[in-house]
């Protein structure tokens, strides 16, 4: 069979392409530890509120610059809404539906997690620069979804907070 000359070098070019890319995802894989996100637990999501952490929802200082946010996500508002931290704080959020899917977005940061109900979700998150983040459920969750948001506010860097600057 004849392939024309530019067909055959597209057809190269297209393996290199796909080889690169699969090397990409194992140098990710074994190198740098990536892997897809797993639940960190499970919670019955009729009995958070008897349920620690999430019988106490808020956010609370762990150390230095440091600080957990225990959430709930629940038709149609995250609980709590509001997390104010300093800047450069490291916020590890873990959060649990008590009914239906949410997600958790906050806008401008690459903290994107799905609330499955029966699972607790995690993730750290620093936030460098002062200002507001907007946190935003992005999984359809029933009518009154579009209202389903809150924010991160951040503000000054508090004095000897880790990463600040002098
Ligand atoms: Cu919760 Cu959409």
């Amino acid at each position: 069979m004849r392939v024309e000359l530019y067909e055959k070098l597209f057809l190269w070019l297209t393996g290199a392409t796909m080889a690169v890319f699969l090397a990409a995802i194992f140098a990710g894989l074994l190198l740098a530890g990536h892997h897809v996100p797993a639940p960190a637990g499970r919670v019955d999501p009729k009995r958070l509120a008897e349920t620690p952490p999430f019988d106490r929802p808020g956010v609370v200082q762990v150390g230095p610059g440091r600080y957990e946010a225990t959430m709930i996500a629940q038709i149609w508002a995250f609980n709590p809404n509001e997390i104010r931290v300093p800047a450069g704080s490291t916020v590890t959020f873990r959060i649990a539906s008590r009914d239906v899917l949410h997600g958790l977005k906050i806008l401008n940061t690459n903290v994107n997690l799905m609330i499955v109900p029966g699972e607790v979700s995690t993730l750290s998150y620093t936030f460098r620069a002062p200002g507001e983040y907007l946190m935003v459920c992005h999984e359809y969750c029933g009518v009154g979804h579009q209202g389903m948001f809150g924010k991160v506010i951040v503000g000054p860097a508090a004095a000897g907070a880790a990463g600040a600057a002098s």
